[in-house]
C-alpha cells in the first residue's frame, strides 16, 4: 500500500485547518447571528464557547486523527471501540448534509461575485428571485462542487495544502483591506457601537444555543473534519499550539467580518440604529444589503470593492467545502478502499444531488419552501434551514460532547495526554495542555451535555426541561 499522504509542513496544516474553519460561517453567518442575537452580548457568549469549550475539543479531534491516521469512522474503531464508530458515522453524515447546503450558499456568493463584476448592483433587491432561480444557482453550485472535487481528488499535499497556501494569505489581505475601508466610511462608528455594545436583554436560551452551534460550526468541530485533517499531521507538530492558532485565526476573522459588516450597514442606513437592527438579523443580510452599499460608492469603485468582497466570500467558502468533502472522501478511501480520485467524484456527485432540494426550497417548490414547523417555532422553515438545524445546530454540539467523553473516559486521558505530548517536547504550550486536560474531562462534557440535551428536547419536542426559555 502506498504510504499515507501528509501535510508537508506545520504551516501547511495550520493554513488548511484555518481554511476549513474560516468560511461562510464567519463572514455570512456570524454577522447575522450577531444582528439577531443582541450585538456584543452574542459576541461575548460566542467567544466564551470558542475558547473554553471548542478549543479543547479541537485538540482532542486532532489527537485522535494523528494517533490513528484514519478517517473518523476508522479512527474510533482503531482505538479499539467499535461502538464509538457511530460518532464517526454521524460525522460523515454531517459532512454530507452540511456540504449539501453549504455548497448552495457558496454558489450564491460566487454568483454574486459575477454580478458585481458585471456591475449589476440591483441584485441586492432581487435576492429572493436570485435564490429562487434554481437553474442559475444550480449551475454555480455545479461549478463550485466541481472545483472543490478537483482539489480534493489531487490529495492532501498536492491539492488541499497547495490551495490553502494560496487562498488563505489572499483572504487575509482582502479582509484587512475591506475592514480598513469600511471603518473609514461615514457613520462607520455608529455601526461599530452597535456591534460592540451588548444588549443583554436579548440573551435567551435560544441565543445561547445559537452561539454554541455557531462556535462549533465556525471552528469545523464535532464532525471529524479535524480528525481527518489531523490524520495527515506529522508527529513533529505541537497539536495544542496548532489548535490554539487555528482557533485564534478563526475567531479573529469572524470578529473582523463584523467590524466590516456593521460599518457597511451603518453607512447605508445613515447610522440609524433601528434600521440597522432591522436589516441585520436574517440569512439574506449581506446579500441584500451589501450590493446597495457598493452601488453608492459609485460605478468603478463599487465594482472593485463589491467584486473583492464576494470573491473573498467565495475563497473563504472554498477552503471549507474542500474540508467538508475530504471527510466522506477519506472514509471511502480508508474504509471502502476506493481510489481517491474515484471516491472524491462519487461523493461529490451524491452530495450535489442531496443539495438539489435545498436549491428548490428557496421559493420554487412550495412544500420544500414551507418544509416543517417544529414545536416552539412560530412559522415553518424551509428544507435548507431544516438541514442546517439538524446538521449544524444539533449534530455538531452533540458530536463535540461525545468526542470529549470518548477522549477523557474511553480512550482515556493518559493516552490522550501522551499523544499531545508528542511534538510538544520543548514547547511553551504547557499551561494550555493543563487546561485542555481539565476541560476535556469536566468542563466540556458537562456544559456541552446540558446545553445539547436541553435544546434537543426543546427544539424537536417542544419540552423545556430546565425552564430556561
Ligand atoms: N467552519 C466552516 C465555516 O465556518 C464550516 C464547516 C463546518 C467546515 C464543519 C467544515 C466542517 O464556514
Amino acid at each position: 500500500m502506498a504510504s499515507r499522504d501528509q501535510f508537508n509542513s506545520r504551516l501547511g496544516f495550520i493554513l488548511a485547518s484555518a481554511g476549513s474553519a474560516v468560511g461562510l460561517g464567519n463572514i455570512w453567518k456570524f454577522p447575522f447571528e450577531v444582528g439577531a442575537g443582541g450585538g456584543a452580548a452574542f459576541v461575548m457568549i460566542y467567544l466564551f464557547f470558542a475558547f473554553v469549550l471548542c478549543f479543547p475539543v479541537m485538540v482532542a479531534e486532532i489527537a485522535i486523527g494523528r494517533k490513528t491516521k484514519l478517517n473518523p469512522v476508522g479512527a474510533f474503531k482503531a482505538l479499539g471501540f467499535k461502538r464509538w464508530a457511530i460518532v464517526g458515522y454521524m460525522g460523515v453524515a454531517a459532512g454530507f448534509l452540511i456540504l449539501s447546503f453549504y455548497n448552495v450558499v457558496a454558489a450564491w456568493a460566487f454568483g454574486y461575485f459575477v454580478q458585481m463584476v458585471l456591475g449589476n448592483f440591483e441584485i441586492g433587491k432581487a435576492f429572493g428571485e436570485f435564490t429562487k432561480d434554481w437553474l442559475t444557482v444550480g449551475s454555480y453550485a455545479l461549478i463550485f462542487m466541481g472545483t472543490t472535487a478537483y482539489v480534493v481528488s489531487r490529495g492532501v499535499s498536492n491539492g488541499i495544502e497547495k490551495a490553502a497556501k494560496i487562498l488563505m494569505p489572499t483572504l487575509l489581505i482582502f479582509v484587512v483591506g475591506l475592514v480598513i475601508y469600511a471603518l473609514n466610511l461615514p457613520n462607520a462608528m455608529e455601526g461599530v457601537k452597535y456591534y460592540l455594545s451588548p444588549d443583554f436583554s436579548k440573551i435567551t436560551g435560544e441565543v445561547i444555543y445559537k452561539a454554541l452551534g455557531q462556535a462549533f460550526f465556525s471552528l469545523s468541530l464535532g464532525m471529524g473534519a479535524l480528525i481527518t485533517y489531523g490524520s495527515y499531521v506529522s508527529r513533529k507538530t505541537n497539536i495544542v499550539t496548532a489548535a490554539a492558532t487555528i482557533t485564534l485565526v478563526d475567531v479573529s476573522i469572524a470578529f473582523l467580518a463584523g467590524l466590516m459588516m456593521f460599518p457597511f450597514v451603518s453607512y447605508m442606513t445613515g447610522g440609524d440604529l433601528v434600521a440597522m437592527k432591522e436589516v441585520s438579523g436574517g440569512a439574506g443580510f449581506i446579500f441584500q444589503v451589501l450590493p446597495s452599499v457598493f452601488q453608492s460608492l459609485g460605478g468603478g469603485l463599487g465594482v472593485v470593492i463589491g467584486a473583492a468582497f464576494f470573491l473573498l466570500l467565495s475563497f473563504a467558502a472554498f477552503t471549507s467545502t474542500i474540508s467538508l468533502l475530504e471527510v466522506p472522501t477519506a472514509y471511502m478511501v480508508d474504509e471502502k478502499k476506493i481510489p481517491r480520485k474515484k471516491a472524491t467524484w462519487i461523493v461529490a456527485i451524491i452530495i450535489f444531488l442531496i443539495g438539489v432540494p435545498s436549491m428548490l426550497s428557496q421559493g420554487s417548490v412550495d412544500w420544500l419552501t414551507n418544509f416543517v414547523q417544529l414545536p416552539g417555532m412560530d412559522k415553518s422553515i424551509d428544507f435548507m434551514s431544516f438541514v442546517g438545524l439538524v446538521a449544524n445546530d444539533t449534530f455538531l454540539p452533540l458530536g463535540g460532547f461525545l468526542i470529549s467523553i470518548f477522549t477523557a473516559y474511553v480512550w482515556k486521558k493518559k493516552n490522550f495526554n501522551e499523544e499531545i505530548a508528542i511534538g510538544a517536547e520543548n514547547s511553551n504550550g504547557k499551561f494550555l495542555q493543563l487546561y485542555v486536560d481539565i476541560a476535556i474531562s469536566y468542563i466540556c462534557p458537562l456544559i456541552l451535555g446540558v446545553i445539547t440535551i436541553v435544546t434537543i428536547f426543546k427544539t424537536y419536542m417542544g419540552i423545556d426541561i430546565l425552564g430556561l426559555y
